[in-house]
């Protein structure tokens, strides 16, 4: 598609598919042409639950409520959380070591990053079994387009939970984000509950599936290309490298949406005020227009310029505590899981999703 068609205009949906990287970097920064804006109304209703959050408003909204937030997830307020995420690792791992076989992404990669989040926010630890399931059926959601019953029911449950959760805050403040949330103001005015919703749906969802993938795509790609792990460990600085690789060539969140906010054009192609735009990232992250030889998982490659957590205003809040976490969590497997494989025979099965890649389950063995 980035050769042929690179700016698609796909008749059925109706949607307009962007490809090529530069294109995809516009329609993420641009956010003047290509607006983020979706729905609106009450979420139970419309099943969006994010249609009130940072990630669907435009400027001067976004500003607003993204300065909530930012002071939280500051590369420098995140490293603070290194010490705790360690531990939780450890004990994670600590299970499983003499095992020599499990499902890495149901022992390491979906607990660590649901519990430090959990943390953060001030959600009671029994809860946040719930969230797997949740995030699974918005990312389910998201592939079929349409909202069906099982996806109503379980985003009326999503904003039951929300709402008493942010009841039980207002009620009996504590040190965590909600708490901070609800006692913020912008412009004398505090967030009302539909944007409270939003705000804990993103952080508590959106955030965790895409970490997970993120941990599971690193094993997946260490352990396909012989001798990278051996690198690694003889030379850990080139992990954060490696992740950043990883990120780019199986990029956990492969698609974004925007609506053009008036006639225009991309790459000569004309697409019409209203029109739904798919910015394909994963396709950007392999662009031969932008990456020598993108096809190749290579973790010698340098200041990798990918588009894995967006770009411009809307850039991933939650990059610092991701790459933290990967790399905290990847140190340990390495380093904790000698001589470690797929599990031999293992079908390897992925999410069903056009937004989100990675893996249900990842079976490895060890010695
Ligand atoms: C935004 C990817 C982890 C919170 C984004 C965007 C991408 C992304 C592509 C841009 C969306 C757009 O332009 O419309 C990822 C990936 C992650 C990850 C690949 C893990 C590897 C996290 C975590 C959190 C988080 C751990 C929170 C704890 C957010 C928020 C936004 C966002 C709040 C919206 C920012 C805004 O609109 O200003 N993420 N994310 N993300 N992400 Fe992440």
């Amino acid at each position: 598609m980035r050769e042929t068609a690179p700016v698609f205009h796909d008749e059925q949906s109706g949607s307009w598919h962007v490809f090529r990287y530069d294109d995809v970097q516009q329609v993420l920064s641009d956010h003047a042409r290509f607006s983020s804006r979706m729905g609106g109304g009450d979420p139970s209703e419309t099943g969006q639950l994010f249609a009130s959050s940072l990630i669907t408003t435009d400027p001067p909204r976004h500003r607003q409520l993204r300065s909530l937030v930012t002071q939280a997830f500051t590369p420098k307020a995140v490293d603070a959380l290194a010490p705790r995420i360690s531990r939780l690792t450890d004990e994670l791992l600590a299970r499983i070591a003499s095992l020599g076989t499990a499902d890495l992404i149901q022992e390491l990669a979906y607990p660590l990053p649901v519990i430090v989040i959990s943390e953060l926010m001030g959600v009671p630890a029994d809860d946040r079994n719930r969230f797997k399931h949740w995030s699974d059926v918005i990312v389910s959601q998201t592939r079929s387009g349409a909202i069906n019953e099982d996806h109503h029911a379980t985003n009326v449950e999503m904003t039951e939970y929300f709402l008493d959760l942010i009841e039980l805050r207002r009620s009996r403040p504590g040190t965590d984000l909600i708490s901070n949330l609800l006692s913020a103001e912008i412009d004398g005015q505090k967030l009302n509950d539909v944007e409270m919703l939003g705000f804990c749906s993103l952080l508590l969802v959106a955030g965790n599936e895409t970490t997970t993938n993120l941990i599971g795509n690193a094993v997946l790609c260490f352990t396909e290309v012989p001798g990278t792990i051996e690198r690694i460990l003889k030379e850990p600085s080139l992990l954060p490298q490696a992740i950043e690789e990883v990120l780019r060539f199986r990029s956990p969140v492969q698609s974004m949406y925007r609506v053009a906010v008036a006639d225009t054009t991309l790459s000569d192609v004309q697409i019409p005020a209203g029109a739904p735009l798919v910015a394909w990232i994963g396709s950007a992250n392999r662009d031969e227009r932008q990456f020598q030889r993108p096809a190749r998982f290579d973790i010698d490659r340098e200041q990798i310029r990918h588009l894995a957590f967006g770009h411009g205003i809307h850039f991933c809040l939650g990059a610092p505590l991701a790459r933290l976490e990967a790399r905290i969590a990847l140190e340990a497997v390495l380093s904790g899981l000698p001589g470690l494989t797929l599990a031999p025979g293992s079908r390897l099965e992925r999410m069903d999703s056009t937004i989100v890649y990675g893996l249900r389950t990842l079976p490895a063995s060890w010695q």
